[in-house]
């Protein structure tokens, strides 16, 4: 039998790596519009990124050679579109899983998609789902995550790395695998119908839930509790007994305050 580490049914087991790519997810896209059928579980990884690309419109910078940068397709047809968020967690918790036996339990998800290490981040991910109707045809998962950077720009003074917090060196095709095998073990959860198992586990691994907190909403400072996120996605912050529910774009959390 084949040694594979990508263990899983079909998460990773058609895998490209890529030298150089302007972002994984607009190869991906590419190759779903313009080839041939592209299999669910396709993986591309680039070892270079020229024009990465963040959440809310933001670039997303990793020293070539060094970190995880890749793309997951998969196609969610059984997700109903209002249901869009609970892929989003259970590829976050898919994340979590995978490094949680190396990093141990100050790891946690920060609402809606972050991978945080204490009070830094470790990585993210940028989900493009294409819609057909009232179902998802397929969702693009970029995810990525810095390992073995040892050294961030002035501009990412929040950012951290595996190396950075083990002194280790990683090697990423292993924890690739592991993400795969992870991010497939709760998208199969999913779509058995096992969703209150994935949203409970996603509020057990969340930062700051149930912790009072800072925070700053509509030019605002308060201080409030993470209480739960909605069925949808939506953050659910209890400030003086007053429940509020917050989009991404709309509320801040302010650390070392
Ligand atoms: C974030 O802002 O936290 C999300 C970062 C997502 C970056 C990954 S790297 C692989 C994939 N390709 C991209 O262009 N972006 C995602």
């Amino acid at each position: 039998m084949q040694n594979n580490i990508f263990s899983g049914l079909f998460v990773g087991q058609n895998l490209l790596t890529l030298k150089e790519v302007d972002s994984t997810n607009n190869f991906l896209k590419n190759i779903l519009s313009n080839s041939k059928p592209v299999p669910e579980g396709t993986v591309i990884m680039a070892e270079t990124q020229f024009a990465g690309r963040g959440q809310q419109n933001n670039q997303w910078h990793s020293e070539p050679g060094k970190n995880l940068t890749f793309s997951i397709l998969l196609k969610p047809t059984f997700l109903a579109v209002a249901d869009q968020f609970d892929l989003t967690r259970a590829v976050s918790l898919g994340v979590y899983d995978a490094l949680c036996p190396i990093l141990g339990d100050q790891l946690k998800i920060k609402w809606p998609n972050d991978i945080y290490y204490g009070d830094k981040k470790l990585g993210g991910m940028l989900i493009e789902n294409l819609l057909q109707g009232q179902q998802i045809k397929s969702a693009i998962i970029g995810i990525g995550l810095n390992i073995n950077q040892e050294i961030f720009p002035d501009g990412a003074s929040n950012a951290t790395s595996v190396k950075q917090i083990l002194q280790k060196d990683y090697d990423l095709r292993f924890i690739l695998a592991e993400i795969c095998n992870n991010i497939e073990a709760y998208y199969l959860n999913l779509k058995a119908g096992k969703i209150d198992f994935v949203r409970n586990t996603y509020l057990n691994r969340l930062y700051w839930f149930k912790q009072n907190k800072r925070f700053k909403a509509a030019g605002t400072e308060f201080n409030g509790t993470i209480t739960g996120v909605k069925e949808n996605g939506l953050l659910v912050v209890d400030s003086n007994n007053k429940e509020t529910t917050y989009n991404l774009k709309e509320i801040e959390f302010l650390n070392n305050k």
